[in-house]
């Protein structure tokens, strides 16, 4: 019998390929940088399992390409890069990277908040740029975090994580989820509302809902034209989540104190994008989970994913076929 044949689009971190080599023949695509589309539906032909980041379309291509495939595994919690119904009606199981990620990216989620909110890369550039000449009374005045609303839009391992860094902030936490998490909500002291009432009521709004066709553009020009004009916005989702000219809009004309992006559409954001330039727009390139440790813990639990997979045992992180991931 022939070792399976692993196909892994970049090269991961940690111990990820030795603990690949266990399960089977593995081929890494070497370069630093997307795997090209060609080669990855050439390679797909011989696989048994693809391990994939973020930035490859697992469609109905790719699968067709793929006719011994049994297993995907993704370095990211986040499926929206994989067709799952697709994969589903092959019979073809899908892993990700939850709980691993969960403090990470909801300290950055808080990072951006409070760096929009006191203005902290606008700080930087006035003494960088030598205009810092005295203690002014109103210098750069921010907005509070704490005792304030926080708004959380998606409820899920981030989102609660947010919520309890912010009940350390004194914050009142109000969320929106398609269910309601009645536990979460008696040990935070949280309160469902829709998204109408968060976003009118909230100071400080952050999206870590994943992204389905349900929620894309879920803020759009209403949603932000609804939101205070104190308010800052905060994504650590996806990118679509927002729809991308209405933010411009809302931060040129005031409608929103500011926005801190993890993830924006498009990804990458060009540097001559009119949101780069926006001094209330604070932006990271998708760094939500990007720490050493977290990172190695990702690329070995998607590898470990592929292992168990490929033993017909059960996956440490499988996605359902159905539902939020
Ligand atoms: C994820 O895991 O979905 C993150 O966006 C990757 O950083």
């Amino acid at each position: 019998m022939t070792a399976p044949f692993i196909v892994v689009t970049r090269r991961p971190p940690g111990r990820a390929v030795e603990i690949l080599a266990e399960a089977g023949q593995v081929w890494v695509w070497p370069e630093d940088r997307a795997i090209d589309r060609d080669l990855l539906l050439d390679r797909a032909r011989d696989a048994d399992a693809l391990y994939t980041m973020l930035t490859e379309r697992v469609d109905e291509e790719l699968l067709d390409a793929a006719p011994g495939l049994r297993v995907v595994s993704n370095m990211a919690v986040g499926v929206d890069n994989i067709d799952r119904e697709a994969c589903a009606r092959r019979g073809i199981r899908v892993g990700h990277t939850p709980d691993v990620l969960t403090d990470t990216t909801a300290d950055m989620a808080w990072a951006l908040l409070l760096a929009v909110s006191r203005r902290i890369v606008e700080g930087v550039d006035h003494v960088r740029s030598g205009r810092w000449r005295r203690w002014e009374p109103k210098l750069l005045w921010g907005v509070d975090a704490s005792r304030t609303t926080l708004g959380i839009v998606g409820l899920g391992r981030i989102g609660a994580a947010v919520a309890r860094r912010g009940s350390a902030f004194g914050m009142e936490v109000v969320y929106t989820s398609r269910r309601p998490k009645p536990a979460l909500e008696e040990a935070l002291g949280l309160r469902r509302v829709d998204l109408g009432r968060l976003l009118e009521t909230s100071d400080h709004v952050v999206l870590t809902a994943a992204l389905t066709p349900e929620t894309h553009h879920l803020i759009d020009r209403a949603a932000l034209e609804a939101m205070r004009p104190t308010a800052t916005l905060v994504n650590v989702g996806r990118g679509p989540l927002v729809d991308t000219d209405a933010l411009v809009t809302a931060l040129s004309e005031r409608w929103i104190f500011g926005a801190g992006l993890d993830v924006t559409d498009p990804e990458p954001l060009p540097a001559d994008h009119p949101l780069v330039a926006l001094s209330n727009c604070v932006i990271v390139p998708h760094l939500g989970s990007s720490t050493r440790r977290t990172r190695e813990a990702m690329a070995e639990l998607a590898a470990r994913n592929v292992v168990a997979a490929l033993a017909g045992e059960p996956m440490p992180a499988e996605v359902p076929t159905t539902g939020g991931s």
